[in-house]
């Protein structure tokens, strides 16, 4: 019995060892998916607690849209916003979404221009739009008004030093009535590397796109209904502070005025003649080359004025330390056909990158050609006209579209292109540009983005 007894003590003692082990692997079992868990979801919860803070939130980006073009073009305007406003919020600046622009329209609208005479940037639209910029209050007063002249003192900052910045680009009609710009987001975020050069307070790329769409709205019925013909709009920003101090300015005003134009060139699509500069430059590394700032064109306009009293439309510009390489024409961006390949300059500082530039090489390369971006000597380009090689010779600009060149002139030296007419290739470029524009032939690569009517 006395074993016995003990014998069951035993059998106690076991069972509760037993259940203590099962007990103590059962917690170490459930403790180490409760830690995996923990730490997995670690990124949901912050993102909770994210979406949770005062602000933007990502869903505010969303904006709605007809076409998988534009809800392409748009996702990446989101992604912008969405960009600016995160950072505006660590400045704690990021509490609206889109600008809220107060539309006064005129009580006297202009006559419409003679569409067949329009000639480019001569005639402007019956609105225009303004923001006003204050330093510690930011970028304010979004306004879409009718279109007049700024009054301005004549210590203005811009009159003295030039601290101005623009872009250029275009509305376009198609057949159907739908009025489209083409890769604005472009245009918008070269507008902010100009403005980084030149110390301007950036504008948001979205908002920078908001304020064109709806002036293009507003002034509608000004997009011409012609054949090649177009709205080119003029966004720019100005100091105006008052005074002759040489800093950056604390005031600033976002303008863009609109002008139903024509082609830039007198000639057309047909081939121009140009002037290569061997004694001016437009630009040096470390200068504002690659932004659009008046006061590079400033520059550029003797040397302009030399060339068109010799009957050539425009110059080229060489690089401003060896004046060996070509770089681009100012109104325009260069590309040389050589012996089956297209050669431009890089876009390294001293060049405008052009957006008609970059779609153009985008499609140069879709269509299998290759196409060198780098340091071109104008001696070798003159070399190749002489060996027969120099193909073709365009210009690729908002303004000017795709140009064809006929002659070159460098030191009185002449190189005559092709036959004097346009090339296949600029030819095919200059249809595939204006028929995504125009919207004569689908947009396959998602640049068009058509301004719905709001206004
Ligand atoms: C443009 O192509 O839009 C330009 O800004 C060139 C201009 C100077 C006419």
């Amino acid at each position: 019995d006395a074993l016995g007894v003990e014998h069951q003590a035993i059998h106690i003692k076991n069972d509760a060892l037993d259940h203590k082990t099962k007990l103590l692997s059962g917690s170490k079992t459930r403790f180490v998916p409760l830690l995996y868990y923990f730490f997995s979801s670690l990124h949901t919860h912050l993102l909770i607690i994210w979406r949770n803070l005062p602000g933007p939130k990502m869903k505010d980006f969303a904006i709605p849209c007809k076409s998988w073009s534009s809800y392409y073009n748009r996702k990446q305007h989101s992604a912008f916003r969405a960009q600016e406003l995160c950072g505006a919020r660590d400045q704690e600046r990021g509490k609206f979404i889109m600008l809220d622009i107060k539309i006064t329209r005129t009580t006297a609208p202009k006559a419409k221009p003679d569409e067949s005479n329009l000639g480019f940037g001569k005639k402007f639209t019956d609105h225009m739009f303004v923001m006003d910029y204050t330093e510690g209050e930011g970028w304010h007063d979004a306004r879409i008004v009718p279109y007049g002249p700024f009054e301005l003192d004549p210590a203005t900052v811009v009159f003295h030093y030039a601290q101005e910045i623009f872009e250029g680009m275009k509305a376009y009609r198609t057949a159907d009535d739908t009025v489209q710009l083409f890769r604005p987001d472009c245009n918008a975020k070269r507008f902010q590397d100009s403005a980084d050069r030149l110390c301007i307070p950036k504008i948001p790329v979205e908002d920078y796109i908001q304020a064109v769409e709806t002036l293009v709205d507003v002034d509608r019925d000004w997009v011409p209904h012609s054949d090649g013909a177009s709205l080119y709009i003029r966004p720019f920003v100005f100091a105006n502070d008052v005074g002759l101090g040489v800093h950056a300015s604390k005031h600033y005003i976002f303008c863009i005025i609109c002008a139903p134009s024509g082609a830039y060139y007198a000639e057309g699509i047909n081939p121009v003649r140009i002037y290569v500069e061997d004694e001016y430059i437009r630009a040096a590394p470390g200068l504002t080359g690659f932004t659009k700032c008046g006061g590079n064109y400033a520059a550029s306009i003797k040397a302009g004025e030399l060339a068109e009293e010799q009957g050539y439309a425009q110059v080229l510009w060489l690089d401003g330390v060896e004046k060996k390489y070509v770089e681009e024409v100012g109104s325009m961006n260069i590309m040389f056909k050589i012996d089956g390949k297209v050669y431009t300059a890089a876009t390294v500082g001293t060049v405008l990158p052009g957006v008609t530039r970059r779609s153009c090489i985008e499609l140069l390369k879709d269509w299998g050609y290759e196409v060198v971006e780098g340091k071109i000597a104008i001696a070798d380009i003159m070399a190749a006209a002489r060996e027969g090689k120099l193909e073709e010779v365009f210009g690729t600009g908002t303004a000017a579209v795709v140009s064809p060149v006929k002659e070159l002139v460098w030191k009185g030296e002449h190189a005559y292109i092709g036959d004097g007419k346009i090339g296949p290739v600029t030819q095919k470029l200059y249809d595939t540009m204006t028929g995504m524009q125009w919207g004569k032939i689908p947009d396959t690569k998602g640049w068009i983005v058509p301004v719905e009517k709001k206004n």
